[in-house]
């Protein structure tokens, strides 16, 4: 039986290899995507979610729009990684698929009260807000999901948005905090992980060789993305980020960690939206999350 998810997602240049890669597994059943600020507005993360899935072949694939901006902060948008759009790398038509009326939190909401308790998986790759609204919004929804398996943090391999903190859990360290109390299962795929998962030239060329629509446009993708960590790590290849989090569900023998316990940091003037990993257990919080490490 194939496992029942819920993408929630800021495409993103790697958002979309994610999505492209859980639509193509048939050990997943995605149920809905819900977009929500992040890398650009929550304008363009929704039409990019839609571009995404129709690009796929799956326009029966819901799509729904999230929250646009962070519980309590401003919004920080990463366009100097991402390009302008959000998708830079190749140009893709306006979407035909309708974007659904219903709110992605509700949306969240509904799947979750509907759908047998612990049957399914959410997968933020993007900051933590919708999910952290939902359980705001309805605190009933929370025993009721299998897992939480998301994109973010780093502790070992250091922040890449600000010298403590990853992106995701930067943009919105508040909702961040919530979801890492909140109880649920947790599956975290820091960058201490996805800076290992590089593409190679290789791995792109290959891409660019499919006989398909999504082949080329992953490697347009990647390639664009990459610009931006060679300058910056000086490392050849695109960290797959958000890819991490769906290879994880499918293939979890490929990845290495520890249940530890993880607090977010909402009050440092330096270190706001740090992932404070408590690998080595040098305190008596409990653990509330695998992180992973490799
Ligand atoms: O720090 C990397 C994360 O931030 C990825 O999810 C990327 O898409 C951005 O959202
Ligand atoms: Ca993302």
């Amino acid at each position: 039986m194939a496992q029942k998810i819920i993408i929630d997602t800021d495409p993103g240049q790697d958002d979309a290899v994610a999505i492209l890669l859980a639509l193509a597994s048939p050990e997943l059943e995605v149920m809905g995507i819900t977009a929500v600020a992040g890398n650009v507005p929550l304008s363009l993360t929704e039409v990019n979610a839609r571009k995404i899935v129709e690009l796929a072949g799956h326009t029966d694939i819901p799509v729904f729009a999230g929250c646009d901006r962070p519980l309590v902060r401003n919004l920080v948008t990463a366009e100097y990684v991402h390009g302008k759009t959000g998708l830079d790398g190749i140009e893709l038509p306006a979407p035909t698929i309708p974007l659904q009326t219903e709110h992605a939190v509700q949306f969240i909401i509904d799947c979750l009260r509907k759908e047998p308790a612990g049957t399914v998986t959410l997968i933020p790759i993007g900051p933590l807000t919708n999910i952290a609204a939902a359980f705001e919004r309805a605190p009933d929804i929370v025993e009721r999901v299998a897992r939480i398996v998301l994109m973010g943090g780093a502790y070992f391999e250091v922040g890449n948005v600000t010298p403590a903190a990853e992106f995701n859990i930067y943009v919105d360290p508040e909702a961040a905090k919530q979801v890492f109390a909140s109880g649920v299962p947790i599956t975290v795929l820091p960058l201490d992980a996805t800076h290992q998962a590089l593409t190679s030239r290789e791995w792109v060329d290959a891409m660019r060789a499919l006989p398909n629509r999504c082949g080329p446009a992953v490697a347009s993708w990647t390639d664009f993305f990459e610009r931006f960590d060679k300058a910056k790590y000086g490392s050849a290849g695109a960290p797959l980020h958000d890819p991490c989090a769906i290879a994880w569900l499918i293939r979890p023998e490929l990845f290495e960690g520890k249940d530890i316990n993880v607090e977010i940091e909402t009050k440092g003037e330096f270190t706001a939206g740090m992932t404070v990993a408590d690998w080595w257990g040098v305190t008596d919080r409990p653990a509330n999350a695998l992180f992973i490490r490799m």
